[in-house]
């Protein structure tokens, strides 16, 4: 990459705990406490400088910094200063789960690969033999995706696009013009990326139209909260916490979390995933999104960089964060919760009730337990009360299933008490 060169001045610390969103009230909020002291103390990190090869990108004042986090419920959490940035290569998760969504893995899979380019986010990574960009975080790959965008011409594109970004966002997300015309006017490397795409037949349509797409979604405006929110649909299986939208499907969601755990973070993403280890994007404005799945999405933001073009200051917020907060997502999780509530025997009845989501590993242990159960007692009824699950992977139904069979070969009675379904899912295969 073209070496960002504005030095950074020392920060003023600016880490006031600052609770907001749908769910604020004047309790004390102990977590946007801990937020800001994170940046307290990743404040003293003074490295990096301000990206100035889209000239525009120089402007930005070096000492603000932010945070902001928001659950899979919709509660917002920060600290730090409140400013908006342009999103930059933020962007690219977010269009490539939305094109996923619409065309499926396999024909996104046809013009962009999935392999970590080890490589700075602006190289020519293509593969040598079919010419598709590695993978879809990195330029080439993200202005081949742009390019994939559904709509009939480049005015439909945009819109299609911005569009799917305010619904990550759960508002309307507007366009910094002057940033737009810096990086039209200075993008001939992203550009030549697109070229290459087309000349190895990986690009949909012209290149022109692909930068049109491409240099508007790195353009779009948002702020620490904006990027918790759009994390945090992510992480909530592609329905956002705050408004109740779907915005992509569940899949869609999965596939972009994969490809930003291994690729989001350019050439330091394998050192990410040990010290951090949550999928997580960067870009040049000084933005990292960052989400744990299932539980909540992070934005941070401070404009001085590292050689790689990861915020400086970002990088070490999220850094403490994973671990004040315990949130490295391959930290061993300690014993598995079990799902038996209760266990009651009457008038030769075994009643096992259940809660939670049964996964994998909680149906194991269930089926455990009725195992256990019925080789100890003479065959009479056993019942399983799935009237507290919320949700069943489909191996619950296949394990559950079997074992009932075996039960009732063995001269046992078998019920399952399953009146949302659970068990037969209508073949939704994202959650397998
Ligand atoms: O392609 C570019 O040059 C930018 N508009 C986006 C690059 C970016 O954010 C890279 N991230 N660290």
């Amino acid at each position: 990459m073209p070496p960002p060169s504005t030095p950074n001045p020392p920060p003023t610390v600016r880490a006031t705990p600052n609770p907001t969103g749908p769910h604020a009230t004047g309790r004390t909020d102990h977590i946007s406490a801990g937020l800001a002291d994170l940046l307290i103390r990743a404040s003293r990190q003074h490295g990096g400088r301000l990206a100035d090869y889209i000239p525009e990108l120089a402007h930005v004042d070096p000492d603000r910094f932010g945070i902001a986090m928001t659950s899979v419920l919709g509660r917002s959490y920060r600290a730090g200063d409140e400013n908006t940035f342009t999103i930059q290569s933020i962007s690219k998760p977010f269009v490539y789960a939305m094109v996923i969504d619409e065309l499926g893995l396999e024909e996104v899979a046809r013009n962009v690969g999935f392999e970590p380019s080890g490589e700075p986010f602006n190289a020519i990574s293509l593969e040598p033999d079919t010419g598709r960009p590695d993978n879809a975080m990195i330029n080439a790959g993200a202005i081949v995706i742009s390019s994939m965008v559904p709509g009939i011409n480049t005015d439909r594109q945009v819109r299609r696009m911005r569009a799917a970004m305010s619904a990550f966002a759960g508002r309307e997300l507007e366009l910094d013009e002057a940033v737009l015309s810096s990086e039209a006017a200075t993008g001939d490397r992203n550009r030549a990326l697109g070229y290459l795409a087309l000349a190895a037949g990986r690009l949909d349509g012209s290149v022109a139209d692909a930068m049109e797409v491409y240099f508007q979604q790195c353009s779009l405006k948002v702020s620490v909260e904006d990027l918790a929110v759009m994390g945090a649909t992510l992480a909530h299986g592609g329905t956002n916490p705050v408004t109740g939208d779907r915005v992509v499907s569940e899949l869609a969601a999965r596939h972009t979390l994969s490809m930003m755990a291994s690729c989001g973070m350019y050439d330091y993403s394998g050192e990410w995933m040990i010290r951090v280890g949550l999928p997580a994007k960067s870009g040049v404005g000084g933005g990292i999104v960052a989400i744990l799945p299932g539980q909540f999405g992070i934005g941070v933001h401070s404009a001085p960089l590292d050689a790689r073009g990861n915020s400086v200051r970002g990088v070490e917020a999220l850094t403490e964060l994973s671990d004040y907060f315990g949130m490295h997502l391959l930290g061993h999780p300690r014993s598995p919760l079990s799902p038996i509530v209760s266990t009651r025997d009457c008038d030769g009845v075994h009643t096992v009730a259940v809660r939670g989501e049964l996964d994998f590993v909680s149906t194991e242990q269930l089926v455990h337990h009725l195992l256990d159960h019925c080789e100890q007692a003479e065959p009479a009824t056993v019942r399983v009360d799935l009237s507290a699950v919320t949700r069943a992977r489909p191996i619950a139904g296949r394990l559950l299933t079997a074992t009932g069979d075996d039960l009732r070969r063995h001269g046992w009675e078998f019920q399952l008490l399953d009146s949302a379904c659970l068990l037969t899912p209508d073949g939704d295969n994202a959650t397998r």
